[in-house]
């Protein structure tokens, strides 16, 4: 693993299980303590503001814009975790989230937990310095490609709640442990993730996340703004594996999503769901260099599950702003 430091964005390296390299940016900042800054979801009509935390007027403000889900117990212990340094996984605050995480998470709550993870990180883009693992999807929360991830939020709520009694978590670590948790429990990779993430105090720009109807060079385009290879696109896309839309059984992390997408033509094979798949998944198969990685993570699943847990340490470090930096 390498790294370097230009203008503000770290590129680190990670090998994958393919033999190749993956680069991905993480944004960072020197901390902050002294400001902190609202900034109210445009898509409720709110204008945007910057407060500062002596701004008593502005912040009592904000924080009726918020969404109830967020007491202010929950607002001051995401600030308060923001001193925390960045952690690397497995130590004893490690263990206490995965825990909580653990009490709440069922097979059944996986596929939403861990769609939120892609919601919530998949806003980053590098070029606008903006977005990432953040825990804004709560703030996002009514937008039409939001819906149905409420009660995955308020799943988490519950853990987050435990956890913050003892030692007060972002929401942005709580997402990247519990999806990782998700994926264990629905037997794929165990993942291990470092913690420190700040978490924003609004909304992240609307219109990031890629919508199910792009072709493969759409999705290709999209995924490269976010940092991420046409590998690491096919690698992601497989957590389509878990949830209702016909690669497998819906609560099983494995390589069925590829399997599926070979057959000609694909058959459901968990029973759940008439229509296989969503657009954006039979585009991949449309595309050579796609397809090249299809074959290999259907033929191949520890090659899959290592491609997938680097893919899913980098997508839950994009943009983010760790604490120690
Ligand atoms: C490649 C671009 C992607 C597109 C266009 C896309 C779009 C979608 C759509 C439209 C759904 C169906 C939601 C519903 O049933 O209401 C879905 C489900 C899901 N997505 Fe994605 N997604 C993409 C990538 C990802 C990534 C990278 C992840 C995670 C790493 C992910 C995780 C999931 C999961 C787990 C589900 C099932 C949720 C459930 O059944 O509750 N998706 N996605």
């Amino acid at each position: 693993m390498s790294s370097s430091v230009t203008n503000r964005i770290v590129q680190c390296s990670i090998a994958t299980a393919s033999g190749g390299e993956t680069n991905y940016p993480a944004k960072f900042q020197p901390p902050s303590f002294s400001t902190v800054t609202f900034r109210s979801d445009r898509s409720n009509d709110h204008a945007s503001s910057e407060v500062s935390s002596s701004s008593r007027r502005g912040l009592m403000c904000s924080i009726a814009t918020l969404p109830c889900l967020l007491p202010l117990t929950h607002i001051f212990g995401s600030l308060r975790a923001n001193a925390n340094a960045m952690l690397p996984p497995g130590g004893d605050e490690y263990v206490r989230i995965k825990e909580e995480l653990k009490k709440v998470l069922s097979k059944g709550k996986a596929a939403g937990v861990l769609r939120l993870v892609f919601h919530d990180a998949g806003t980053f883009e590098i070029d606008h310095d903006a977005g990432g693992m953040n825990g804004s999807i709560v703030y996002e929360l009514e937008r039409p490609e939001n819906a149905g991830l409420k009660k995955s939020v308020k799943v988490l709520q519950k853990a987050k709640t435990q956890i913050d009694a003892i030692h007060p978590v972002s929401w942005a670590d709580v997402i990247a442990v519990a999806g990782a948790e998700a994926i264990e429990v629905c037997g794929g990779p165990t993942i291990q993730v470092s913690l420190g993430r700040h978490d924003s105090l609004g909304a992240d720009p609307e219109g990031k996340l890629p919508e199910e109807t792009l072709d493969a060079s759409g999705l290709k385009r999209c995924f490269q703004k976010k940092g991420f290879s046409t590998q690491e696109l096919v690698a992601l896309s497989g957590a389509h594996t878990l949830g209702s839309k016909g690669f497998g059984s819906p609560t099983s992390f494995d390589n069925s999503y590829y399997k599926v997408l070979l057959e000609k033509p694909p058959t459901p094979s968990g029973g759940m769901s008439t229509m296989i798949g969503l657009p954006s998944d039979h585009a991949l198969v449309e595309d050579d260099e796609c397809l090249r990685w299809i074959k290999k993570y259907a033929d191949d699943e520890n090659m899959f599950f290592e491609d997938f847990k680097n893919a899913y340490v980098k997508l839950v470090n994009s943009g983010v702003k760790w604490s120690s930096l």
